[in-house]
């Protein structure tokens, strides 16, 4: 696709993939796209784990009550994490890369979907990242913002509708005052 505004149109979350294989290539783009995103301060702070073993999937899907069980049926997830120690805005670093990562995947015909890590917890109350923390061994100064489970979509999705967009929520110049 070689028209962005069509893309962000396009671009929904899928949660069920299909069996087919992500080529190494296209992961690539989509790590590329990562790695290009913009950073307060040109930081570049952040880390991508990818993982795409079956039994990992599965074990990163269940490190959230809800909300996270697609990942199992991802063919790739990808963990995005931010460095604390590094950067203030190391939140928005991460998410601005991840979501970077998701119109790229797009662009590619490949479907994801966005499982929240930060300031998720399992029922007993322990951090989902600290879950995270075991399974894949990052040290104590990263974070997990989320986790981008991709694959091919299993079902179609309907495009934006432009007929629902909150053009209410744009304000053109100062919010009128309250009297
Ligand atoms: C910050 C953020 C957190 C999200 N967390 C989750 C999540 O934990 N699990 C999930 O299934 N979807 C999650 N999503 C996906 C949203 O549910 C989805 O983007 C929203 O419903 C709009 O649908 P669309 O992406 O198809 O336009 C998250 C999205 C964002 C931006």
């Amino acid at each position: 696709m070689d028209n962005f505004k069509e893309l962000v149109q396009k671009r929904r979350s899928v949660r069920k993939f299909t069996e087919q294989d992500i080529s190494a290539e296209d992961l690539q783009t989509i790590l590329r796209a990562a790695l290009m995103s913009p950073t307060s301060k040109s930081t570049r702070a952040w880390h991508f784990v990818v993982v795409d073993d079956k039994n990992l999937l599965e074990k990163i899907s269940l490190c959230r009550p809800m909300g996270s069980q697609f990942v199992a049926d991802a063919k790739v997830a990808i963990v995005v994490l931010g460095d604390r120690e590094v950067t203030d805005a190391w939140c928005e670093d991460a998410s601005i890369a991840a979501v970077t990562m998701q119109y790229q995947a797009a662009d590619l015909g490949l479907g994801s979907c966005w499982c929240q890590i930060r300031n998720r917890f399992m029922e007993n109350g322990e951090p989902s990242d600290n879950v995270l923390r075991f399974l894949l061994h990052y040290p104590e100064n990263l974070t997990a913002e989320c986790v981008i489970g991709i694959g091919y979509p299993a079902i179609e999705r309907k495009p934006q509708n432009e007929d629902n967009l909150k053009w209410e929520n744009v304000h053109v110049g100062p919010l009128a005052e309250e009297n």
